[in-house]
């Protein structure tokens, strides 16, 4: 079932859209990435979809009816969250829970009941300012679920994380998408391939590729050569643009990979000039495209 669908959103400031138009849905039960580098819209979009912006047009529909008010049903983590810091940690999800017009009784319980989902309750009594950056994530992902919200959003909730704090929430994301639906964004796309059944990829305010991470991976994956020599080989790296099976060389220092379109005749081709030329080959990989290549080739456009 589709849960939420953005139609012609558009956010602009002064005379530049910073979202300009985008059109997605999402499914529920789905885990969606929006990845997109710096300045892309991202929050901006989060932001409008969690009610925190006013869309400047365009219109967003849950479950099949026009938003109005949408915070009951939907939890949100922003980029940057601001703690109480001399609040202990079950204080203030006690707290959220109340501002998300549970009762008192009802914040108490579903407090107790997150704080051990998110293996702080040992740390429930200690006040947030001697919480790791991966305990205060866990926290803001605590306080995004406390009204039970039938969608998640997390703006970027592990970019700011050490690698151990990152796991820590990523293990968590990867529990709560078992029953709840999220929408996150992130700039890291190892992230997005760990844990997302989707993704939307943005750029300058529009959405630029969209689909089930299979599906886009499929469509824009290519067969990719990468050679490593012991020594530069810039002649025969210069000339091997000219064969119709190479579709881009890409040389840094003495790694070069090479794109192909037909990864049959040129492996055998390049691999005869290797030898015929005796250059000092120490790799020879064939792999493919990933993520990260799409993604660069999406910004770079
Ligand atoms: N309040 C504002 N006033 C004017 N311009 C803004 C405002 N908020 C955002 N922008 C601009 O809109 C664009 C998109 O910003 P946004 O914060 O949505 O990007 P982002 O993808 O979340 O980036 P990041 O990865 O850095 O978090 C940027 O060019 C930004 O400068
Ligand atoms: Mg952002």
């Amino acid at each position: 079932m589709e849960l939420l669908k953005a139609s012609d959103l558009v956010k602009g400031y002064g005379n530049t859209n910073a979202v300009n138009g985008i059109n997605f849905h999402i499914e529920e039960g789905r885990c969606v990435s929006l990845l997109g580098p710096n300045g892309a819209g991202k929050t901006t979009t989060l932001k409008m979809l969690s009610g925190l912006l006013e869309p400047t047009s365009g219109s967003i529909d849950f479950k099949g009816e026009k938003a109005k008010d949408l915070r009951p049903f939907i939890g949100y983590l922003p980029q940057y969250p601001a703690f109480y810091n001399w609040m202990s940690g079950k204080e203030f999800l006690v707290f959220a829970g109340q501002l998300a017009k549970l009762n008192r009784k009802e914040a108490e319980k579903r407090s107790e009941e997150l704080l051990e989902r998110m293996g702080l309750a040992n740390a429930k009594k200690r006040k947030i300012r001697g919480y790791s950056g991966g305990m205060k994530q866990r926290l803001g992902l605590a306080q995004a679920l406390i009204h039970r919200p039938e969608l998640l959003i997390l703006d970027e909730p592990v970019s700011a994380l050490d690698p151990l704090g990152r796991r820590e929430v990523l293990d968590m994301m990867r529990e709560i998408k078992k029953e709840t639906t999220i929408l996150f964004s992130t700039h890291v796309l190892h992230d997005a391939e760990e844990i997302s059944d989707s993704i939307l990829i943005m750029h300058a305010g529009e959405i630029a590729i969209s689909g089930s991470l299979r599906s886009v991976m499929e469509e824009y994956r290519q067969p990719i050569l990468q050679i490593e020599f012991e020594a530069p080989a810039a002649d025969w790296l210069k000339s091997i643009a000219s064969y119709s099976f190479v579709s881009e060389v890409n040389i840094q220092g003495n790694k070069t990979s090479i794109v192909l379109k037909d990864m049959v005749n040129g492996k055998q081709t390049l691999l005869k000039d290797i030898v015929e030329r005796k250059l000092p080959v120490r790799k020879f990989e064939i792999s493919q495209t990933t993520l990260e290549d799409l993604f660069m080739r999406v910004v770079k456009s």
